[in-house]
């Protein structure tokens, strides 16, 4: 075993006695890297997060992923006290649309309902009617029945939502994921040329050119799944991570049946998390203690609560 490996190895152990000895759990979303995954709990798309967090025993939270992720924790179980251990790790789209213009386009469109992607602040959540993930998109629009929907912040996602919802008359807002939507329909079509024997799934955040292109289009646990069951390698449109996380479960198959497309794909702020950070965080030498001011997770909540009914 590498010095460095054997490094990772021994950071694991001091996490795994650490996090016993704090009764903490440790959730991580699948774009973290593999050894973050394996020290984790639980390990999901921000659907699967958001909805097992409740439900936990443990008082103590370390969420290995991005802010609004240890917010929405906060915000469905206020009494824990939840850590992100790279206080700087935000997602650029969570603020690409402030509260106060969803207020007043509220004000102007007063039958409207507004969908929030969950990878929004506290502050935009409390302004909205219910949040969705990219795995609950299209079941929660598919039951609004205003007469006009807004959809913020993720363009991608929208007009994904409106492509398989014809019916539905959806205003998009012009947010996006800087790493999905740097995915270009010339990369998708160079990797088919490469592997022609290949299948193409990609997460929702992709540009509506490299949607069309794909056999499948999910979000970050539908993707593995598909990737899992498919017979056929498949071409992946996604951050690294899942990519990173199937090969190193994979062991053997390395390269063979997945391929990251293009391969500079990488949220920098999802890989912020190290083990040395959450080894800080449980030795109360680092890391965040987030909070969420009490009137506005009240509000935000029943956008979550809504999202966690209908989807
Ligand atoms: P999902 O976890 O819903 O697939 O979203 C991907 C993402 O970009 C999270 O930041
Ligand atoms: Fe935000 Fe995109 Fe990174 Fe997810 S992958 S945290 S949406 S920048």
């Amino acid at each position: 075993m590498s010095a460095e490996k054997n490094g990772i190895k021994e950071k694991q152990e001091l996490i795994r006695k650490l996090k016993k000895e704090k009764g903490a759990v440790i959730l991580a979303h699948t774009y973290q890297s593999p050894e973050i995954t394996e020290i984790a709990d639980i390990v999901g798309d921000s659907f699967a997060l958001a909805s097992k967090c409740a439900a936990l025993s443990e008082k103590t939270v370390i969420m290995c992923g991005v802010r609004f992720m240890a917010e929405s924790v906060k915000i469905l179980a206020p009494e824990k006290e939840v850590f992100l251990p790279a206080p700087s790790a935000t997602c650029p789209m969570a603020e690409m649309i402030s509260p106060e213009r969803v207020h007043e386009y509220k004000m102007q469109h007063p039958d409207s309902t507004v969908v929030a992607y969950i990878n929004t602040t506290a502050a935009l959540k409390a302004e909205c009617d219910v949040c969705v993930t990219s795995s609950s998109a299209v079941k929660i629009v598919s039951q609004i029945s205003s007469p006009e929907i807004l959809f913020i912040p993720d363009k991608n996602l929208g007009a994904y939502v409106q492509k398989v919802l014809p019916d539905k008359n959806i205003v998009l807002w012009d947010g996006f994921c800087p790493v999905h939507n740097g995915i270009t329909a010339e990369d998708i079509l160079a990797a088919k040329a490469k592997h022609p024997e290949a299948c193409v799934a990609v997460h929702p955040e992709c540009r509506p050119e490299v949607t069309a292109l794909a056999d499948m289009i999910g979000s970050t646990a539908a993707i593995i799944k598909y990737a899992e069951a498919s017979e056929k390698p498949v071409i992946i449109g996604t951050e690294r991570g899942v990519v990173d996380g199937f090969l190193s479960r994979e062991k053997g198959s390395e390269g063979k049946y997945i391929y990251l497309c293009p391969e500079r794909l990488f949220c920098r702020n999802m890989k912020k998390t190290t083990l040395d950070t959450v080894i800080d965080t449980l030795e109360g030498k680092g890391g965040e203690s987030v909070t969420v001011d009490e009137e506005l997770r009240i509000k935000a909540k029943k956008s979550i609560d809504a999202m966690l009914r209908m989807g």
